[in-house]
């Protein structure tokens, strides 16, 4: 299937197989090339450009040391993108949210997924992207699987922004209430593909946003949790990753969900 827009050259997909597609290079680029209104759910997780207490902390350490505790193992390659200043990542943010609300078709949902720190901007960053922001989804983490704070609180939870293209969907056939916050740990370091990469539980109610054989849009794909959580919930998915050593983790990733047979971790009502 070409997802290409119409007077535009064909893009070649890195990937495109049982209705998952993914596009190797810059989500802005590839996101600019691709039809209207052609997904029914976006879920985002970009870099956060976040990470440490510092401005520096920010915009100067690579991922490998921002976001792996001291004397921690890696868990798969740095990558780029991570070290944008508070006002160049709204900006970054608002060009490419407004690029996937043309993407996706009338009423889609997105996810945003950020941390504590970089919240705001966020929720900032989908407005002006011309989304309706509809409220914030918590993925909490066990005690003891996240960071303490001495003298404060554990920093136990990122969060899912979400937000939908116009007014909520209220098909007969597909006017969801999904369940408004996940609670699960990331996956063991030695499980991971990627430095990031959120737990499926996170992916499998996400893919619930889009009905029963519609199309996800991932652009930050990473180790490709969310195309693998979307081909088990029978969705399709289109994805885009800027490096090609994640792109080829998240080929791997896909055949090992095709190999173990994908189950979902949701219990469905
Ligand atoms: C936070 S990670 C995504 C992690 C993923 N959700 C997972 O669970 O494995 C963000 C990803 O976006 C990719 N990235 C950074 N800048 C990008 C860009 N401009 N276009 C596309 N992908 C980009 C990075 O290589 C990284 O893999």
């Amino acid at each position: 299937m070409s997802h290409t827009r119409q007077g535009v050259r064909p893009m070649t997909p890195y990937y495109n197989r049982d209705g998952v597609t993914l596009y190797q290079g810059d989500a802005l680029a590839i996101l600019r090339d691709l039809p209207g209104a052609c997904a029914d759910a976006v879920i985002a997780d970009p870099p956060y450009s976040s990470g440490g207490l510092f401005r520096g902390d920010r915009t100067t350490r690579d991922t490998a040391t921002k976001y792996v505790h001291t004397g921690a193992a890696l868990a798969g390659p740095a990558f780029t993108g991570d070290n944008r200043d508070q006002r160049s990542y709204l900006a970054w943010c608002s060009l490419w949210l407004a690029e996937c609300l043309r993407v996706a078709k009338p009423g889609a949902l997105l996810v945003v997924f950020t941390d504590w720190r970089q919240l705001p901007t966020t929720t900032d960053a989908v407005q002006a992207g011309g989304w309706i922001w509809r409220g914030i989804i918590p993925w909490t983490k066990p005690l003891g699987r996240c960071r303490p704070v001495k003298g404060g609180f554990w920093q136990q939870a990122e969060y899912g922004v979400w937000a939908s293209a116009g007014p909520l969907r209220k098909e007969p056939d597909y006017a969801p209430c999904l369940v408004g916050h996940v609670n699960a740990a990331s996956p063991h370091r030695s499980e991971r593909v990627h430095i990031t990469e959120k737990p499926r539980e996170v992916f499998d109610l996400c893919a619930q946003a889009a009905p029963p054989g519609g199309t996800i849009l991932d652009p930050f794909v990473g180790g490709g949790g969310m195309l693998v959580a979307a081909r088990r919930a029978g969705r399709s998915a289109i994805g885009i990753e800027l490096s090609p050593d994640y792109c080829a983790a998240a080929v791997e990733h896909l055949a090992r969900g095709e190999r173990q047979g994908d189950q979902t971790s949701l219990e469905l009502a």
